[in-house]
């Protein structure tokens, strides 16, 4: 599902935000990653999600090689993965419903279809009760729930989360690893950085640690 081989991420500086990384990571997987502020955890996610493009090396995921992915192509492996961030990046003015429908509204979807679509990715985050709430009605864990909803809803491959639960207490970001539990059951694909280890030694999932923007063993 993700391959990386020999990347290097070098910003003007210079800053040697990834340096020489090598990963195999398979279709099902869940694995975290962890590492110290500045470790270039989120430097990958961006890589990840081809927002950027490593300095040297090759980066290949779900079948598309990002390292010289065409502008065009973007939109369309965007589609393959979903992206959840911090800090939720929910729209506030756009009601439960609407945040998840966001990314089916823009390609010009529109009735019967998006309300399946929606109706069946609220279920599985458990808040289709709250489908006509605001954002700023729900909790931050709810918030983070809505958020997974919205980036499941082209049911994708792989889910990438930039620490998910950097913004909530221990209730409540419990209860988003079990959501992602629950998702990677389901056979999506999994990459979630965590500062948080007590989840990495409890689960024994994957662990990869960045340190200094290298690969620790
Ligand atoms: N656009 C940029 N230009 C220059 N340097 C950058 C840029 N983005 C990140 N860096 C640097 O790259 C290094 C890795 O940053 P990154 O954001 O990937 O770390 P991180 O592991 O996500 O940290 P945190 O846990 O604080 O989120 C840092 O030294 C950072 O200052
Ligand atoms: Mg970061």
């Amino acid at each position: 599902m993700i391959q990386f081989h020999h990347v290097y991420k070098t910003y003007q500086g210079p800053v040697h935000a990834l340096r020489d990384i090598n990963l195999d990571i398979k279709k099902g997987d869940f694995v975290f990653l962890t590492g110290p502020s500045g470790a270039g955890k989120t430097t990958l996610f961006k890589l990840l999600s081809a927002y950027d493009k490593p300095t040297t090396g090759k980066v290949k995921v779900a079948g598309y090689d990002l390292d010289q992915i065409d502008a065009k192509d973007v939109p369309y492996y965007r589609r393959k993965i979903g992206v959840v961030f911090q800090d939720f990046k929910l729209l506030r003015d756009y009601n439960i419903f609407d945040n998840v429908a966001l990314p089916l509204t823009i390609l010009g979807q529109t009735g019967a279809q998006i309300k399946k679509k929606v109706h069946s990715a609220l279920d599985l985050v458990g808040l289709n009760h709250r489908w006509d709430f605001y954002p700023e009605q729900i909790s931050g864990g709810e918030k983070q729930r809505v958020a997974i909803a919205r980036a499941l809803i082209h049911q994708p491959e792989l889910l990438i989360a930039d620490e998910p639960t950097g913004n909530l207490d221990p209730d409540l970001s419990d209860e988003i690893m079990s959501l992602f539990d629950k998702i990677n059951a389901q056979g999506t694909t999994l990459v979630v950085a965590t500062h948080d280890h007590s989840y990495i030694n409890r689960r024994q999932k994957q662990h990869i640690r960045l340190k200094e923007g290298t690969l620790v063993v």
